[in-house]
């Protein structure tokens, strides 16, 4: 059976309340920590940096935390990351000239590392790295907002995907992530992924145990 996991996105999170509200979806149940990185410049839009993840693993956030930037340059970021208590962190492949080169800097960091692939990018781009990596974050919206509609095209890749890291004999987990909910997670699994990030989704709803035990539900038929 497979470990299905969800990471709640803190993007729609009160900013206010934060360390409550992660604590929040990690009690209803939650994996991971999905943690959106923006920098108004690979896309437009502005969110938080290393000193927020600092400030969770202080407040006593224990579970994994799964950066996903959205950054160019990536490097300095990285680091800066992994000295911030970050577990998995994952780039863009466009977003940097030397991919190689980004994956090693978050292996000897001490991190699990992670590409993320936009809904137009190709997934040629795992064909060398996937051997490398831990994690494929496979997005279904274009990167920079919460609260988009989830691409339908993007299970066919999906499925791809899934047949890359079959073959590839190695353990990669495969994220999907935008425009994730209860009444599309059962179909989203049903085409390969095995981590669900959902940021409005969870924190859009007014009970997020009821939120994270009806997607649970939805996965157990499968
Ligand atoms: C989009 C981010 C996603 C997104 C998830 O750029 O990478 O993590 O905010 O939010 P929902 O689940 O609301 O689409
Ligand atoms: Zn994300």
């Amino acid at each position: 059976m497979t470990d299905y996991k969800i990471a709640p996105s803190i993007l729609s999170a009160d900013f206010a309340r934060l360390g409550e509200e992660v604590d929040a979806v990690l009690n209803a149940g939650a994996d991971m920590v999905h943690f959106d990185v923006m920098d108004n410049h690979y896309v437009p839009n502005l969110t938080f940096g290393p000193v927020i993840c600092k400030a969770l693993r202080n407040y006593g956030v224990e579970a994994p935390i799964d950066v996903h930037l959205m950054v160019n340059p990536v490097d300095e970021l990285i680091i800066s990351f992994a000295k911030a208590g970050a577990t998995y962190i994952s780039f863009h492949p466009e977003a940097t000239e030397n991919v190689d080169q980004a994956i090693q800097l978050i292996k000897d960091q001490g991190c699990k590392p992670g590409l993320a692939i936009n809904p137009e990018t190709s997934l040629n781009c795992l064909e060398n790295c996937l051997k490398n990596i831990d994690l494929i974050i496979m997005m279904s919206v274009n990167p920079g907002f919460a609260a988009q509609s989830f691409i339908p095209e993007v299970l066919q890749k999906l499925e791809r995907a899934r047949e890359l890291i079959t073959q590839c004999e190695k353990e990669v987990l495969l994220e999907i992530d935008g425009g994730v909910k209860v009444n599309n997670i059962q179909e989203i699994a049903s085409h390969g992924a095995d981590v669900f990030v959902s940021g409005s989704g969870i924190f859009g709803t007014e009970n997020y145990q009821e939120t994270i035990d009806q997607m649970r539900q939805e996965l157990s038929v499968l």
